[in-house]
């Protein structure tokens, strides 16, 4: 499928997740679409995390709920382990999505504000006809730094917004999954909190064993929990990067746009803030630019650019690139 890169796509067999071709559209009104994602591909290695980076309106929540069948895909294929979740009844859906779990930006509006703490904990098991006893409710609820005397009658909105994202890590843990797929899981919280929560999702990822997809639009936020980061450009992929090296070794004008703004920023603006005083507003994906879709921002653009949609390539170890005119084999001088 045209624009869909897999250069970066691991063996098979090392895969826990493997995302190929993505496409998520919307109907938009007088018959339009809504190109939120558009044929990204992205894998994950077992312990793994992967940072998608990008800023607000790129497709990243699209992407991440379509991996979970919330709603399925347009097209593309979303393997976990070896069992495929695209194309198979909603029952085989259920049961196979849920080893893979996923949190969200607001953790108070995912919670039912009438259920009490050791009700919400439990209710993910009991879905699947499983009993759980208070015992396991009690060890989850320590695990993630929640006192069960304390919270064990509450409910949501007697909690912080920082507890209430405990709740769901809780509530996610209790399934037992493989994969957590977190969506901007501290951008709504305060700032003292935020460290206290990146720092659970390490401890809980070790603990249990996860494999972990990190969606942010904070660059610093990502590059310190992920260890290969995915950036994403108006529904694309524009570089896969290993997360220590990314100041160093990335080379697309967008994350070269991203890091070079950090500086500038305010403690309380994000790297993506920096980015869009510097370059422009993303372009509307009801229209996306032709050829790369980076171009109308692109200080490197060239003809081709308009033209020919830039495919990922390999440009190091663990390092790919889709631009024609940054990186090694560049097709024009830059
Ligand atoms: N249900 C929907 N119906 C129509 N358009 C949608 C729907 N959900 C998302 N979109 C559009 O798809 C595009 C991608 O949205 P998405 O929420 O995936 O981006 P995002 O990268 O997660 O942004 P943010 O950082 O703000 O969360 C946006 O233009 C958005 O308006
Ligand atoms: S392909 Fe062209 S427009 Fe796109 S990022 Fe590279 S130089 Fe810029
Ligand atoms: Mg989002």
């Amino acid at each position: 499928m045209a624009g869909s890169g897999v250069a970066h796509l691991r063996p098979e067999t090392e895969r826990v997740l493997a995302v190929e071709d993505l496409v998520v559209q919307f109907p938009a009104k007088g018959g339009h679409t809504v190109h939120a994602v558009s044929g990204i591909s992205f894998d994950l290695l077992d312990g793994e995390t992967l940072g998608i980076l990008g800023e607000s309106g790129c497709g990243k929540s699209s992407a991440g709920r379509a991996v979970m069948q919330l709603p399925p895909p347009t097209s593309g294929s979303v393997r976990l382990g070896d069992e495929e979740l695209t194309g198979v009844t909603a029952q085989t859906v259920r049961e196979r999505r849920a080893r893979m779990q996923m949190i969200f930006q607001d953790p108070v509006s995912s919670l039912n504000p009438r259920r009490k703490v050791k009700d919400l904990v439990a209710e993910g098991p009991r879905i699947w006809g499983r009993e759980v006893t208070r015992e396991q409710i009690e060890v989850v609820l320590r695990a993630v730094g929640l006192d069960p005397a304390v919270v064990w009658e509450r409910r949501p909105h007697e909690l912080s917004g920082g507890q209430c994202q405990r709740l769901c890590i809780a509530r996610a843990l209790m399934l037992d999954p493989q994969v957590l797929i977190c969506d901007e899981p501290v951008s709504s919280l305060d700032v003292s909190v935020q460290a206290q929560i990146l720092n659970l999702l390490e401890d809980t990822k070790k603990r249990y064993g996860l494999s972990m997809v990190f969606i942010a639009h904070d660059l610093a936020v990502v590059k310190n929990i992920s260890d290969r980061i995915m950036i994403m450009y108006l529904g694309k992929v524009c570089e896969v990067v290993p997360a220590g090296d990314l100041a160093e070794r990335a080379l697309h004008p967008y994350t070269r746009l991203l890091l070079e703004s950090v500086p500038e920023a305010t403690a309380s603006e994000t790297a993506i803030g920096g980015a869009q005083r510097a370059g422009g507003e993303l372009p509307s994906p009801l229209n996306p630019p032709s050829g790369c879709r980076f171009r109308p921002r692109c200080p490197l653009a060239t003809e081709e650019c308009a033209t020919v949609e830039p495919q990922l390539r390999q440009v190091g170890e663990g390092h790919f690139l889709a631009c024609h005119n940054s990186g090694p084999g560049a097709s024009a001088a830059a």
